[in-house]
């Protein structure tokens, strides 16, 4: 499995996949279920990240098990998702934002797979958090398919699950955040301290708070999720098979043996 998507809100099948297998994956950190199954003939993961029926809050996912269940699989690249606020004016609901940084308002989440000890304490470069690689590719291919992309945008991770206060997005913006969710962090650090490729696309679902005079909801998020879901699941699935084989990013070179697993 060279391949795998963590689905976020509102992308909780892996749409098109033949062949599909349960696999549930036991790790240091508790259980993982990745759906295995084929695209176009290839060995492609999926994971849905709030669990089944959207059960388990942004605050508690468990990032680590998730991540390491698919490194000890062979992933070597992930493409998420994430439905997210905007922060600015132009990111119009339904467009796909390809994240290329973030910055980390989280409180209470486990952030590395190194804690001390034995697996010892390690200080990951994050310069540049997203593989610029996946990015590309995603990002073309949105391109080709006549989806509203935007190649790059800050992702204020703020800890939820509530949604923001209107001073604190009028915070973020300042500090240069161009859209606001509650789950890329650690995800794409825990990503990184494995040594793989990640790459999420983010779909405006809303305005965030105090951005318009629209009120924010989770219902509003699903239905405009529901709306475009469908662009999403073909712009990440359809960007596969243009994944090749050679890495143009230092991903790999960046991340560690992860503990109880070697790279
Ligand atoms: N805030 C935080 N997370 C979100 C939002 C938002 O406005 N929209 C979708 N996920």
């Amino acid at each position: 499995m060279r391949v795998a998507i963590i689905g976020g809100t509102g992308v909780y099948d892996p749409g098109i996949l033949d062949n599909i297998k349960e696999l549930d994956i036991k790790t240091p950190y508790g259980d993982a279920l990745v759906i295995s199954g084929t695209y176009n003939g290839e060995e492609v993961g999926f994971m849905a990240r709030h669990g089944r029926g959207h059960s388990v809050p942004p605050h508690l996912v468990n990032y680590r098990a998730n991540i390491w269940a698919l490194k000890s699989l062979g992933v070597k690249r992930i493409i998420a998702t994430a439905a997210v606020g905007s922060l600015r004016e132009e990111l119009v609901p339904g467009d796909m934002v390809m994240l290329d940084q973030f910055l980390d308002f989280t409180k209470v989440r486990p952030v590395t797979f190194f804690e001390g000890g034995e697996a010892g304490v390690i200080h990951q470069n994050v310069t540049e958090p997203y593989c610029p690689q996946l990015r590309q590719i995603l990002y073309d291919k949105g391109r080709e398919l006549g989806l509203s992309m935007h190649n790059g945008g800050c992702y204020v991770t703020a800890e939820g699950p509530r949604f923001e206060t209107a001073a604190e997005i009028k915070a973020y913006r300042i500090l240069g955040g161009d859209v606001v969710g509650m789950t890329s962090v650690p995800e794409v650090v825990l990503a990184r301290e494995a040594g793989m490729c990640y790459s999420t696309v983010g779909m405006v679902t809303n305005y965030a708070a105090g951005v318009s005079t629209n009120v924010v909801s989770h219902e509003e998020v699903l239905e405009i999720m529901a709306e475009h879901g469908k662009n999403l699941k073909e712009l990440v699935m359809s960007a596969i098979p243009n994944i090749p084989a050679e890495h143009h990013c230092s991903c790999v070179e960046l991340g560690y043996d992860l503990p109880g697993l070697s790279k």
